[in-house]
């Protein structure tokens, strides 16, 4: 196999003369041995290499300043939330356990900022306590009761409006934010976009520093921004209000398998870019702080899944089935939205594919299968599959279904491996098991 099929993999994978699939270096096998599959990597190489190439985008083509906040939903956790903070991203946080994680971790509050189109008072009140960035108010019923908050607690709040365009976006329907019938922001097209505004502004207790719109997820074209960002400019103008901060969200796609285009985030981040610039150009107002906030466009690649294979049969419809030692637990995504995933055999990486098999799971769902149809080598119980792109949305969305233990997640550097998670173990100390009788 050549190195170019190894693109969807981390920057650092690579096969070694004996045909072994290698990540900064490190032997997986001997990886899987240690810390048990499933497992998750991260490679520390591609994960910078993510966020400089965002940095260099907006430099290259954002004549001012502008940051990179890291959509922490994708995947979050202490260790991990530590290295993106000493990275210098910010982060776009939607609950008390990412603002708690966020906090702990190091962030400045300068850079965080918090979502949610229905944030309890709690969260609202950790978030004025901080001083985060903006607080980013979704609706006029949550204006109104932050305001309250505000009020109460002594605290003018900055905050910024979710504005919601009103248009579809090419993606999978449960990944659209933007639609006419979107649960998410102020929509454009019912008035409450503007009357959000000029609410804020009325408001002694709002600092209303900016404006924000998310489309969507795992987005390919960049007209939308467009579209979207000319439809958000024009209801600031028609409230008689400037902003200072302009984020168009994130959700540029990432590539999967082979099949799926190609994901350089160049276009998106010259699209909105160019729009932000000539929509100010346009009305003479100076240019905002622009500010991205990409989830799986920063952990995808960077993350790999590795299982160990263990039954096969075949079905009577002629069907290879091979099972895995993970699946819809701490991947939900197949199931979820029908996404595809591609893998390799970890100690065979360099052979040719001869065999078409399906990869199931090991979960009570017949809807567990990870890859529905896959090329590969032929595969031995004890096998490790390693499966690309799988840094954003699977952890961060697993579950324990079946009573599975939670993977253990790595940090890969050449000749270093730092433990973020380790794997809850049933047979150990310290798994999670209820006892009322001990609470008592
Ligand atoms: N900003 C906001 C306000 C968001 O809601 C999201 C994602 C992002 C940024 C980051 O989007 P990204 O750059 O990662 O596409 N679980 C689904 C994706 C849900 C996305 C939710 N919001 C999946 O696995 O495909």
């Amino acid at each position: 196999m050549s190195s170019e099929q190894l693109n969807l993999f981390p920057l650092s994978a690579q096969i070694t003369p004996a045909g072994e699939l290698t990540i900064a270096g490190h032997s997986l096998v001997e990886l899987a041995d240690q810390y048990r599959t499933p497992l998750y990597l991260y490679d520390g190489q591609t994960i910078r290499h993510q966020l400089d190439t965002l940095t260099g985008l907006l430099e290259r083509h954002y004549p001012s300043p502008s940051m990179v906040a890291y959509a922490s939903k994708a995947y979050f956790s202490y260790a991990f939330a530590c290295k993106l903070a000493e990275l210098g991203a910010g982060a776009d946080v939607v609950s008390l356990g990412e603002i708690h994680l966020a906090r702990q971790a190091g962030f400045p509050a300068e850079v965080i900022h918090l979502h949610g189109n229905n944030k309890s008072e709690e969260e609202l009140l950790a978030a004025l306590e901080w001083g985060i960035q903006a607080i980013v108010v979704d609706s006029l019923d949550e204006l109104a009761l932050l305001e309250e908050l505000a009020r109460r607690a002594g605290r003018r709040a900055r905050i910024w409006l979710r504005i919601t365009p009103d248009l579809n976006v090419s993606t999978h329907p449960h990944i659209t934010t933007s639609h006419r019938a979107s649960k998410f922001g102020l929509h454009v097209e019912n008035g409450d976009a503007e009357n959000g505004i000029r609410q804020a502004l009325a408001s002694s207790w709002f600092h209303l520093t900016g404006l924000h719109m998310h489309l969507g997820s795992q987005i390919f074209d960049a007209e939308p921004y467009r579209q979207a960002l000319r439809r958000m400019f024009a209801a600031a103008e028609a409230a008689g209000y400037i902003p200072q901060e302009i984020s168009p969200g994130g959700g540029w796609g990432v590539r999967y398998t082979e099949h799926d285009p190609d994901d350089s985030a160049e276009p998106w981040i010259k699209a909105v870019s160019q729009t932000v610039v000539e929509e100010c150009q346009r009305r003479g107002w100076p240019l905002p702080k622009l500010v991205v906030e990409p989830g799986r466009w920063l952990a995808a690649r960077s993350g790999v899944a590795l299982y160990r294979v263990g039954a096969q049969k075949t079905t009577p419809d002629g069907i290879r089935v091979v099972a895995i030692d993970g699946g819809l637990a701490d991947n939900p995504r197949v199931a979820l939205y029908q996404a595809s995933y591609t893998a390799r055999v970890v100690q065979r990486a360099a052979d040719e594919p001869s065999r078409r098999m399906r990869i199931v799971g090991k979960f009570c769902e017949s809807g567990d299968v990870l890859i529905p149809e896959i090329w590969l080598p032929p595969v031995h119980r004890g096998d490790l599959l390693a499966v690309p792109a799988s840094g954003a949305y699977q952890l961060s969305m697993s579950s324990n279904y079946n009573y599975a233990a939670r993977p253990a997640v790595l940090w890969l550097e050449p000749g270093r491996v730092e433990v973020m998670q380790c794997c809850d173990r049933p047979d150990q100390p310290g798994w999670w098991v209820y006892r009322p009788e001990e609470a008592r």
